[in-house]
């Protein structure tokens, strides 16, 4: 007998990409920004302001509405209030990198099916901003996605006694958003943090170092994790949301390579999503895989299992998982023996 809720339950599926989908070209276009520097505006003032199409923007303005994130009142368009400092560009709270990021996720997630057949991932399908701009927002995007979990790990791993390094070896550490916590939490007011990214992505770790009183205590090391060697003699690697952008084989290189880099007695720790043994969830794990397949050639994630295996196999000892966690959240730990 068939079942009509199982049936929409099934259809409503279909079309939830349409409100993500709505946000994403918001938020690429910079519509709530400009909706908020000028106190609301008409959606001809709008598509005039940002030379856009002004049928075609109509429906999307009307969308939002539906979505309860603009309001419109005798023809204004305004941001409903309690989103204003999450869209404004110009605010420390935005969300917007994150927002466009996943934009730019959204037009690979398009191609699953094809990168599913195909075995290989997305190509790349131009956004309305240039190659440079998305990367910023992609950089900008992590330190967005940090603000969920950094206070919590950094409590967690300061109360477990793993935070009290002399200096900090941040591997794909970005615009800093851990250096910057961990400097501020650790016991020791003299220890450092070298944070090893790319050059454009180091720019904006070093804007951010200007704002703060750590800028002394941060060194920043630009160059490319798979062929530069790593700063040596550190005591503790932070390796965070890096695994899952590559192989096993990869994955092991960078644990030896973080090995060779500690001190006896170092530190290593592993923040990701990590998926369960059967490959079932949690839900962030699986999506992430998908994520992964369509945007690189061998990302993955992996299972806290595989993880403490690969780490011991470089030679780490105490490999476990220090915080669980069914997202990004979670932090694997492990530790050079003392008398190595
Ligand atoms: C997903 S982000 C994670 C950023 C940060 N660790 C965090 O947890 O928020 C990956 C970072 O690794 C950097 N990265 C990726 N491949 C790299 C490479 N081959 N050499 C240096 N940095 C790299 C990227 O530029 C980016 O900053």
């Amino acid at each position: 007998m068939p079942n009509s809720s199982v049936r929409e339950y099934l259809l409503s599926f279909a079309n939830a990409y349409q409100s993500a989908f709505a946000l994403a070209a918001a938020s690429e276009l910079d519509i709530f920004t400009e909706l908020i520097k000028r106190n609301g505006a008409t959606l001809s003032e709008l598509s005039k302001a940002l030379e856009l199409d002004e049928r075609r923007l109509n429906y999307l303005l009307a969308a939002l509405v539906t979505m309860e994130i603009l309001a419109k009142s005798e023809n204004l368009y305004v941001v409903e209030e309690q989103f204003v400092p999450y869209l404004d560009s110009r605010n420390s709270a935005t969300v917007l990198p994150m927002l466009r990021h996943q934009a730019n996720c959204a037009r690979g997630w398009v191609q699953l099916a094809t990168s599913i057949k195909t075995g290989a991932p997305a190509p790349v399908i131009p956004g309305v901003n240039d190659e440079k701009v998305e990367f910023q927002d992609f950089i900008l995007a992590m330190d967005v996605a940090s603000k969920r979990f950094v206070s919590s790990i950094t409590q967690q791993l300061f109360e477990q006694d793993l935070l009290h390094f002399e200096k900090l070896l941040d591997l794909g550490g970005a615009s800093g958003s851990y250096s910057f916590a961990f400097l501020e939490r650790n016991p020791n007011p003299k220890s450092k943090a070298i944070i090893f990214d790319r050059q454009e992505a180091l720019k904006e770790a070093k804007i951010k170092a200007q704002n703060t009183e750590l800028d002394n205590r941060l060194e920043f090391y630009s160059g490319d994790f798979y062929k530069d060697p790593y700063p040596q003699d550190v005591d503790f690697v932070w390796i965070s949301a890096i695994i899952h952008q590559q192989n096993e084989e990869t994955t092991a290189q960078m644990f030896r390579q973080s090995f060779n880099s500690l001190r006896p007695g170092g530190l290593v720790a592993v923040r990701d999503v990590f998926i369960n043994e059967d490959q079932t969830g949690p839900r962030a794990a699986a999506f992430f895989g998908i994520n992964m397949a369509i945007r690189t050639e061998q990302g993955r994630v992996y299972t806290v299992g595989e993880t403490v295996n690969l780490l011991t196999e470089a030679g780490f000892q105490n490999a476990r998982l220090a915080i669980p966690a069914e997202d990004m959240g979670a932090v694997v730990v492990a530790e050079k023996s003392p008398s190595l």
